[in-house]
Protein backbone atom coordinates (compact mmCIF):
# COMPACT_ATOMS: atom_id res chain seq x y z
CA UNK A 1 0.00 0.00 0.00
CA UNK A 2 1.61 3.51 -0.74
CA UNK A 3 1.79 6.15 1.83
CA UNK A 4 -0.72 8.29 0.22
CA UNK A 5 -3.21 5.26 0.58
CA UNK A 6 -2.21 3.85 4.51
CA UNK A 7 -3.16 8.02 5.12
CA UNK A 8 -6.43 7.48 3.33
CA UNK A 9 -7.24 4.71 4.91
CA UNK A 10 -6.47 6.59 8.27
CA UNK A 11 -8.77 9.32 7.38
CA UNK A 12 -12.00 7.34 6.45
CA UNK A 13 -11.71 5.79 10.60
CA UNK A 14 -11.13 9.16 11.97
CA UNK A 15 -13.01 9.98 14.88
CA UNK A 16 -10.63 12.49 16.13
CA UNK A 17 -13.43 15.07 16.06
CA UNK A 18 -17.00 15.82 16.25
CA UNK A 19 -17.27 16.09 12.31
CA UNK A 20 -16.89 12.14 12.43
CA UNK A 21 -19.95 11.78 14.10
CA UNK A 22 -22.33 13.49 11.05
CA UNK A 23 -20.21 12.58 8.04
CA UNK A 24 -21.39 9.90 5.70
CA UNK A 25 -18.15 9.44 3.70
CA UNK A 26 -14.65 10.88 5.07
CA UNK A 27 -13.16 12.98 2.03
CA UNK A 28 -9.31 12.25 1.58
CA UNK A 29 -8.37 13.93 -1.17
CA UNK A 30 -7.99 12.74 -4.53
CA UNK A 31 -4.53 12.80 -7.18
CA UNK A 32 -1.52 10.50 -8.48
CA UNK A 33 1.52 10.17 -5.79
CA UNK A 34 3.64 12.45 -7.74
CA UNK A 35 1.85 15.57 -8.06
CA UNK A 36 3.95 18.70 -8.74
CA UNK A 37 0.72 20.72 -7.65
CA UNK A 38 -1.85 20.30 -4.78
CA UNK A 39 -4.96 22.13 -4.63
CA UNK A 40 -6.22 22.51 -0.62
CA UNK A 41 -9.98 23.49 -0.28
CA UNK A 42 -11.84 24.35 2.71
CA UNK A 43 -14.11 21.29 3.36
CA UNK A 44 -16.22 18.65 2.12
CA UNK A 45 -20.00 20.14 0.63
CA UNK A 46 -23.06 17.49 0.34
CA UNK A 47 -22.00 15.89 -2.52
CA UNK A 48 -18.38 15.18 -1.20
CA UNK A 49 -19.74 13.42 1.62
CA UNK A 50 -21.82 11.65 -0.51
CA UNK A 51 -19.03 9.98 -3.18
CA UNK A 52 -16.37 10.37 -0.25
CA UNK A 53 -14.38 12.70 -3.70
CA UNK A 54 -12.99 16.35 -3.35
CA UNK A 55 -14.85 18.63 -5.47
CA UNK A 56 -17.67 17.13 -6.94
CA UNK A 57 -20.58 19.10 -6.93
CA UNK A 58 -20.85 22.69 -8.61
CA UNK A 59 -17.84 24.19 -7.10
CA UNK A 60 -15.57 21.40 -8.81
CA UNK A 61 -17.06 21.39 -11.72
CA UNK A 62 -15.62 24.83 -12.16
CA UNK A 63 -12.61 24.11 -10.55
CA UNK A 64 -11.84 21.33 -13.48
CA UNK A 65 -12.04 24.59 -16.02
CA UNK A 66 -10.09 26.54 -13.84
CA UNK A 67 -7.32 23.78 -13.43
CA UNK A 68 -7.60 23.60 -17.57
CA UNK A 69 -6.58 27.48 -17.51
CA UNK A 70 -3.34 26.25 -15.52
CA UNK A 71 -2.54 24.41 -18.46
CA UNK A 72 -3.26 21.39 -15.95
CA UNK A 73 -5.70 18.47 -15.96
CA UNK A 74 -7.36 17.92 -12.89
CA UNK A 75 -6.40 13.80 -13.45
CA UNK A 76 -2.83 15.12 -12.60
CA UNK A 77 -2.88 17.54 -9.39
CA UNK A 78 -4.04 16.42 -6.12
CA UNK A 79 -7.06 17.80 -4.63
CA UNK A 80 -8.09 17.63 -1.02
CA UNK A 81 -9.31 19.91 1.95
CA UNK A 82 -8.41 21.47 5.05
CA UNK A 83 -10.55 19.35 7.04
CA UNK A 84 -12.36 15.71 5.37
CA UNK A 85 -15.68 15.50 6.89
CA UNK A 86 -17.86 17.94 6.16
CA UNK A 87 -19.12 20.25 8.47
CA UNK A 88 -23.44 20.01 8.97
CA UNK A 89 -25.25 22.28 7.12
CA UNK A 90 -21.59 23.27 5.51
CA UNK A 91 -20.96 25.78 8.38
CA UNK A 92 -17.56 27.15 8.39
CA UNK A 93 -15.06 24.87 10.08
CA UNK A 94 -13.86 25.14 13.63
CA UNK A 95 -10.74 26.08 14.94
CA UNK A 96 -10.23 22.25 16.87
CA UNK A 97 -11.87 20.82 13.62
CA UNK A 98 -9.08 22.19 11.71
CA UNK A 99 -6.19 21.15 14.02
CA UNK A 100 -7.30 17.73 14.39
CA UNK A 101 -7.24 17.51 10.89
CA UNK A 102 -3.90 19.16 10.13
CA UNK A 103 -1.18 16.27 10.77
CA UNK A 104 -3.19 14.61 7.70
CA UNK A 105 -2.85 17.49 5.79
CA UNK A 106 0.55 17.63 7.07
CA UNK A 107 1.54 13.86 6.33
CA UNK A 108 -0.16 14.28 2.43
CA UNK A 109 2.07 17.26 1.71
CA UNK A 110 5.17 15.34 2.81
CA UNK A 111 4.38 12.20 0.83
CA UNK A 112 3.45 13.94 -2.33
CA UNK A 113 6.85 16.57 -1.97
CA UNK A 114 4.61 19.34 -4.12
CA UNK A 115 6.08 21.92 -6.39
CA UNK A 116 3.43 24.60 -6.33
CA UNK A 117 0.76 24.33 -3.37
CA UNK A 118 -2.56 26.34 -4.15
CA UNK A 119 -5.38 27.15 -1.72
CA UNK A 120 -8.28 28.18 -2.25
CA UNK A 121 -10.31 30.19 0.14
CA UNK A 122 -9.38 31.68 3.33
CA UNK A 123 -9.11 28.94 5.88
CA UNK A 124 -6.48 27.13 3.48
CA UNK A 125 -4.46 30.46 3.23
CA UNK A 126 -4.64 31.13 6.64
CA UNK A 127 -1.93 27.92 6.86
CA UNK A 128 0.76 30.21 4.51
CA UNK A 129 -0.53 33.82 5.33
CA UNK A 130 -1.97 34.27 9.14
CA UNK A 131 -3.47 37.77 8.95
CA UNK A 132 -3.88 38.34 5.41
CA UNK A 133 -6.91 39.16 3.09
CA UNK A 134 -7.44 36.88 -0.03
CA UNK A 135 -8.69 40.48 -1.75
CA UNK A 136 -5.34 42.12 -1.13
CA UNK A 137 -3.19 38.59 -1.65
CA UNK A 138 -5.01 36.30 -4.39
CA UNK A 139 -2.95 35.36 -6.99
CA UNK A 140 0.48 36.17 -5.34
CA UNK A 141 2.88 33.60 -5.26
CA UNK A 142 4.82 33.31 -2.06
CA UNK A 143 8.18 30.46 -1.76
CA UNK A 144 7.47 28.96 1.48
CA UNK A 145 10.79 26.73 1.89
CA UNK A 146 11.20 24.94 -1.43
CA UNK A 147 7.82 25.07 -2.84
CA UNK A 148 5.62 27.72 -4.24
CA UNK A 149 2.26 28.73 -2.36
CA UNK A 150 -0.30 30.12 -4.34
CA UNK A 151 -3.57 31.92 -2.66
CA UNK A 152 -6.34 31.70 -4.41
CA UNK A 153 -10.19 32.66 -3.95
CA UNK A 154 -12.36 29.83 -3.02
CA UNK A 155 -14.36 28.63 -6.63
CA UNK A 156 -17.33 28.37 -4.61
CA UNK A 157 -16.78 32.50 -3.88
CA UNK A 158 -16.79 33.00 -7.84
CA UNK A 159 -19.64 31.22 -8.34
CA UNK A 160 -21.71 33.14 -5.77
CA UNK A 161 -20.52 36.63 -6.57
CA UNK A 162 -20.19 37.17 -10.75
CA UNK A 163 -17.89 39.55 -10.47
CA UNK A 164 -14.95 37.36 -9.23
CA UNK A 165 -15.44 35.28 -11.86
CA UNK A 166 -13.48 37.16 -14.14
CA UNK A 167 -11.17 37.67 -11.36
CA UNK A 168 -10.65 33.92 -10.24
CA UNK A 169 -10.19 32.90 -13.57
CA UNK A 170 -7.28 35.40 -14.82
CA UNK A 171 -5.22 34.36 -11.10
CA UNK A 172 -5.77 30.89 -12.99
CA UNK A 173 -4.92 32.20 -16.20
CA UNK A 174 -1.44 33.65 -14.58
CA UNK A 175 -0.87 30.24 -12.53
CA UNK A 176 -0.13 28.38 -15.65
CA UNK A 177 3.27 30.86 -15.69
CA UNK A 178 3.70 30.69 -11.96
CA UNK A 179 4.14 26.89 -12.44
CA UNK A 180 6.38 26.77 -15.20
CA UNK A 181 8.46 29.39 -13.21
CA UNK A 182 8.51 26.91 -10.52
CA UNK A 183 9.76 23.91 -12.48
CA UNK A 184 12.43 25.87 -14.11
CA UNK A 185 13.84 27.20 -10.84
CA UNK A 186 13.71 23.40 -9.37
CA UNK A 187 15.75 22.34 -12.95
CA UNK A 188 18.35 24.59 -12.66
CA UNK A 189 19.12 23.89 -8.80
CA UNK A 190 18.83 19.98 -9.57
CA UNK A 191 21.22 21.35 -12.23
CA UNK A 192 23.80 23.71 -9.88
CA UNK A 193 23.61 20.41 -7.43
CA UNK A 194 24.65 18.26 -10.33
CA UNK A 195 27.85 20.54 -10.90
CA UNK A 196 29.02 20.96 -7.27
CA UNK A 197 31.45 18.89 -6.63
CA UNK A 198 30.80 16.69 -3.98
CA UNK A 199 32.33 16.53 -0.35
CA UNK A 200 34.77 14.31 -1.14
CA UNK A 201 35.69 15.61 -4.16
CA UNK A 202 36.11 19.20 -2.03
CA UNK A 203 38.38 17.31 0.51
CA UNK A 204 40.44 16.93 -2.33
CA UNK A 205 40.80 20.01 -3.27
CA UNK A 206 42.56 20.80 -0.38
N1 LIG B 1 -15.67 23.03 -1.41
C1 LIG B 1 -14.50 22.71 -0.83
O1 LIG B 1 -13.81 23.53 -0.26
N2 LIG B 1 -14.11 21.46 -0.92
C2 LIG B 1 -14.79 20.52 -1.55
O2 LIG B 1 -14.32 19.38 -1.60
C3 LIG B 1 -16.00 20.89 -2.16
C4 LIG B 1 -16.43 22.15 -2.07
Amino acid sequence: MSLLSEIAAEIRVCTLCELSQSRTNAVPGAGPEDAEVFFIGEAPGRNEDQQGLPFVGASGEFLTKLIRRAGCERSEVFITNVVKCRPPGNRDPMPDEIAACAPYLDRQIAAIDPLVIVTLGRFSMARYFPNERISRIHGRPKKVGRRTVVPMYHPAAALHQNALRSVIEEDFDQLGKIIARARAERDKEAAADEDAPSSHEQMKLF
